[in-house]
């Protein structure tokens, strides 16, 4: 901006201050009528160009040159799983966001970028930060208090890296377990996701979004990915797949979570990959314009997903067109050409020819460019564009995960305790921790953790059961570990089974029965007549009816992240399980969609206490 035009600038937004000193409006009237007149005038320096830049997100793995940040001047960059600095850790993090922000502030008119991340149980995908339930296991707490101080935890952890942007809560209603984010949800019933939902958000944002300790947060996604049938998905199976529905039951069941966050002032939405009778999300501007900024009001911007506009029908021009005159204001394109998708120059070119043609009116893309312009400036993005490094002691702190801790504690569902099994005693008796997950992080935590399918092993920082339950026992008290429960004896054994983390599509399964691993090494503890307690780690209900027999006492445990002291708190009765079921849980694979069931193995809302 040249001195002139900075000096009129500076002159404008100095008499609109005076002016509102000296107005009637209300604090928020003042802070609108500034910011809006401060993103008018920058508007009306912006070229074609640089308003394309601003509706542009680019993961920032895929850039060619750190330089295109300014040369094309990115409205945002992400990271998508796993696209972490080279050396994984706080401070690494810190100084990759403020490398790209000074880029960013090389552009010509100096327009902050607004960095995006998957934060979706804690700074999940950095080494050292606090993992947090998953949404699966926050729905089974039904504690909206907690909920909202993990998702506060979690803001600060992020902040501390620089990072603005949350892309959570997810807002689904999982309605068929089959389906690989079912985790991702709080719950099948639409009033808790309401609920816990309206928490997160608080947590993530405060009451206002201008605040150096918290983020944008981003209702996800917009609409219905939770109640897709099954064979209509990618390969044949059930993400991204058709919500075959009427309007009346789409506003009854999914609706009302986004309509909650909108009140909530959510910042950002994100568009749904899934179709709603055949007509993908991303290409409904009855759904993104008529409903969610009209009937809505929805005054921020909606983001589309990684390169979903690419699974709108029709050639890549033809799909940009149809986003962004639906309702997309900025595009996760996000520049994955190794991966087969679109390069995000080509993106630029093709929208820009479909500005220039007619196709997209200059009015749709204004409106775009201001509703992300003042999202930044509500959030002090131009007053504070770099990050505060003294925050990064926050990140995996005690507090937090002490935290964490009561969040896993909440989370646990006692559904079997036979003979009072349970709570254990700390001493007196030989304890044996067995199964794959007794001392395995990655399979705790869950898809989403520091890679985007999570993995088994430990290399997310925090305490196993295994770890757990030895610093709860008493000084002299036998705990023995084995994973096939082979070659020990004892008075009781811990056993740890579940899934292998996955994230989205690769968690689609036709068959949500135990894996026989788990199975053998509850037989092999059987066979020497030791009772068992089955601690599942699971993203859903499991099909367990023939082997829940043989099973003295069990705990849903979800997918509870690093503390898993809070296992351990309820095994030996420090904590008495407080846990519901915030999902059915189906007798049989027939009883998916679990809808259309009534007779469960355990009812919505079952869990039981000491
Ligand atoms: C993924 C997910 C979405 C996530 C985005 C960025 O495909 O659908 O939830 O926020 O891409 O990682």
């Amino acid at each position: 901006m040249n001195n002139m035009r900075l000096i009129y600038f500076k002159s404008v937004t100095v008499l609109l201050l005076i002016f509102n000193l000296f107005g009637c409006e209300s604090v928020e009237g003042k802070a609108d009528a500034t910011d809006i007149a401060f993103v008018d005038s920058l508007l009306k320096e912006m070229t074609v160009d640089e308003k394309i830049g601003q509706m542009t997100q680019v993961d920032r793995q895929f850039l060619n040159d750190i330089s295109d940040i300014s040369k094309y001047g990115f409205g945002s960059l992400l990271s998508g799983g796993g696209s972490t600095p080279k050396i994984n850790e706080p401070k690494a993090w810190a100084e990759m966001y403020d490398l790209y922000q000074r880029e960013a502030l090389q552009s010509r008119l100096k327009i902050p970028l607004l960095y995006g991340i998957d934060a979706v149980h804690g700074h999940n995908n950095v080494i050292g930060a606090t993992i947090f339930p998953h949404n699966i296991g926050l729905g089974a707490t039904r504690d909206a208090k907690i909920v909202e101080a993990v998702a506060k935890a979690t803001a600060l952890e992020i902040a501390a890296t620089g990072i603005d942007w949350d892309f959570a809560p997810c807002l689904t209603v999982p309605n068929d377990y089959r389906w690989g984010r079912t985790y991702e949800g709080f719950s099948e019933d639409t009033e808790l996701v309401t609920e816990l939902g309206n928490a997160a958000i608080l947590g993530y944002q405060s009451t206002n979004i201008n605040n150096p300790n918290r983020v944008l947060a981003c209702a996800k996604h917009f609409i219905g990915d939770g109640g897709t049938s099954f064979g209509t998905g990618l390969n044949g199976k059930i993400d991204r797949g058709n919500l075959a529905l009427s309007e009346e039951a789409l506003r009854k069941t999914h609706l009302p979570p986004f309509k909650k966050a909108v009140e909530s002032g959510v910042a950002t939405f994100m568009a749904a990959y899934n179709t709603w009778n055949d007509l993908k999300c991303h290409a409904n501007k009855y759904l993104l314009t008529d409903i969610l900024k009209e009937e809505l009001g929805f005054k921020g911007f909606v983001v589309s997903d990684w390169a979903a506009i690419e699974e709108i029908p029709g050639n890549y021009k033809a799909d940009i067109i149809t986003s962004i005159n639906a309702g997309i204001d900025m595009v996760m394109v996000p520049g994955a050409v190794k991966f087969g998708n679109e390069s995000y120059e080509k993106f630029m070119k093709l929208f820009k020819e479909s500005i220039e043609d007619g196709s997209i009116p200059m009015t749709r893309v204004n409106d775009a460019v201001k509703r992300i312009l003042l999202i930044k400036k509500q959030a002090g993005l131009f007053d504070r564009p770099f990050s505060d490094q003294q925050l990064l002691s926050h990140i995996g702190s005690q507090k937090h995960r002490e935290i964490a801790r009561e969040a896993v504690r909440k989370s646990m569902v006692l559904l079997k305790n036979n003979n009072n099994l349970l709570p254990l005693p700390k001493n007196g008796k030989k304890i044996i921790v067995a199964g794959r997950g007794a001392n395995n992080i990655g399979m705790q935590s869950g898809g989403w953790t520091i890679s985007w399918q999570g993995e088994m092993g430990n290399k997310a920082e925090g305490t196993s059961v295994l770890d757990a339950i030895k610093s709860a026992v008493d000084p002299g008290t036998s705990v023995q570990f084995t994973e096939d429960g082979k070659d020990v004896q004892g008075d009781v054994a811990v056993v740890v089974i579940g899934e292998e983390p996955y994230a989205e599509m690769e968690g689609d399964r036709e068959d949500l029965s135990l894996d026989k691993k788990d199975l053998d090494v509850i037989k092999t503890l059987k066979n020497k007549n030791i009772p068992v307690v089955v601690v599942l780690f699971s993203g859903r209900p499991m099909i367990i009816t023939d082997q829940i027999e043989q099973w003295d006492s069990f705990v849903a445990a979800w997918l509870p992240g690093t503390e898993g002291q809070g296992i351990s708190d309820v095994l030996f009765g420090d904590y008495n399980p407080t846990g519901k079921l915030s999902f059915s849980w189906p007798k049989s694979m027939d009883q998916l969609p679990i809808s259309k069931a009534d007779d469960y193995l355990f009812d919505f809302g079952y869990g039981l206490s000491y």
